[in-house]
């Protein structure tokens, strides 16, 4: 079986740590024997943008639609507002192929370093769900009146019973699945229509599933539980806008950037699925070979499940995890001297030499 993958590594230290997950991709797959990978390499990003006027092909989202997979190293880069870059690239890719989920792990490996006093790797386990499709992301609004004195902007937050019911039923059953507790982070208190409603239907879909143990929390007592009390997460739902914010918290508790992960899904399978370190374009190391690239490894693991090849996901995480407490390869933001490329090397050395 062949699985045909569109690469995109895009800004700054994208094309390294991408470099180093097809590396591991292959190395699965010449182990494990029973598919491979085909590899088709956009050069679309912040460069093209300078060069072309425009951040992918005219026909970009057309070619990506043939794909099994999209593998995304980062967006953005000095010269190039931010939010163009992402709107005509990552964000139109996440929303026109529907990848409703973002699935990011935030879970402390042994061997990785957290800021918080008295924790266990068992205190930080969770798998944030955050919506990824509308919300605060909509990009609905208007910008009125510019440079006069009556200057005014809306950003509206589109809130669908569509969109909220699917995510946070996907949740649900997530949580049902692995047996753990389901919590929902809103702000009802103060978005009195978007965060209201989304409590609204949390209940009326947990109805469905009364064998699920449910927390809600408002935004800001979630964020300083994460901190002072992280085991009471296990499964989280919320919204595009703190799911972004909160799953940052949550990579700088759980050994950094260098180890978020992250799966934008198309559960439905319509389009193509797209995986990603959750981390940027990191301006200030890139070119470099500072950059960790174990969080795209990591984002390689939920390809792989998601692909079917399930056994793998915990087999890559096994490594990372192995990398993290023998500590002899690492890079520097885990206090190691290895380049990015050896590190790379060392999970594939791993690969081969336990499977
Ligand atoms: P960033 O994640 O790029 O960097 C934040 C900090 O974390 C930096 O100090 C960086 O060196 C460090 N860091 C990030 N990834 C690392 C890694 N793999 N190994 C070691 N250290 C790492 O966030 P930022 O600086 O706010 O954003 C830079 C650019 O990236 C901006 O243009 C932003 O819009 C874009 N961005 C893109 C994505 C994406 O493509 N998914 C995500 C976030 C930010
Ligand atoms: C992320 C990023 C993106 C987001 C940005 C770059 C648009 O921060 O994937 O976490 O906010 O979703
Ligand atoms: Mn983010």
């Amino acid at each position: 079986m062949e699985h045909k993958i569109a690469v995109i590594a895009g800004d700054g230290i994208g094309p390294e740590v991408l470099a180093e997950g097809v590396k591991v991709l292959n190395a699965v797959a010449e182990v494990d024997g029973g598919f491979s990978f085909d590899f088709t390499h956009f050069p679309w990003g912040c460069e093209y943008y300078l060069k072309e006027g425009r951040m992918m092909a005219e026909d970009g989202m057309e070619q990506l639609k043939k794909f099994d997979a999209i593998f995304l190293g980062a967006v953005g880069y000095p010269g190039v507002p931010d939010h163009i870059s992402l709107w005509d690239l990552l964000l139109v890719i996440r929303k026109q192929f529907d990848q409703y989920i973002n699935v990011r792990p935030v879970k402390l490996l042994k061997g990785a370093p957290t800021p918080l006093k008295d924790v266990t790797c068992e205190d930080i386990d969770m798998v944030f769900i955050r919506e990824n499709s509308e919300g605060e992301y909509a990009g609905s609004g208007s910008w009125l009146y510019p440079g006069q004195s009556n200057e005014v902007v809306i950003q509206n937050g589109v809130f669908s019973r569509k969109g909220c019911e699917r995510v946070i039923r996907y949740a649900f059953e997530l949580a049902r699945k692995e047996g753990k507790t389901l919590t929902s982070i809103s702000k009802g208190n103060a978005l009195n229509y978007s965060m209201v409603f989304w409590d609204q239907i949390f209940a009326e879909v947990g109805k469905d599933y009364p064998d699920v143990e449910t927390h809600s929390y408002l935004v800001d007592a979630a964020s300083m539980f994460m901190v002072k009390d992280p085991k009471r997460f296990q499964i989280v739902v919320t919204s595009n806008l703190f799911g972004d914010i909160l799953t940052d918290l949550g990579a700088a508790i759980s050994g950094g950037m260098g180890l978020a992960a992250g799966a934008n899904l198309n559960p439905e399978r319509t389009f193509p699925s797209m995986f990603e370190p959750i981390h940027g374009s990191a301006p200030d190391i890139a070119g470099q070979q500072k950059a960790n690239p174990l969080a795209t490894v990591w984002s390689v693991a939920q390809m792989l499940s998601f692909l079917g090849h399930v056994e793998w996901e915990q087999r890559l995480i096994d490594i990372i995890e192995e990398l993290l407490v023998e500590k002899a390869v690492l890079t520097p933001d885990m206090g190691g001297v290895a380049t990015t490329a050896q590190v790379g090397d060392e999970v594939v050395r791993k690969i081969r030499e336990k499977y």
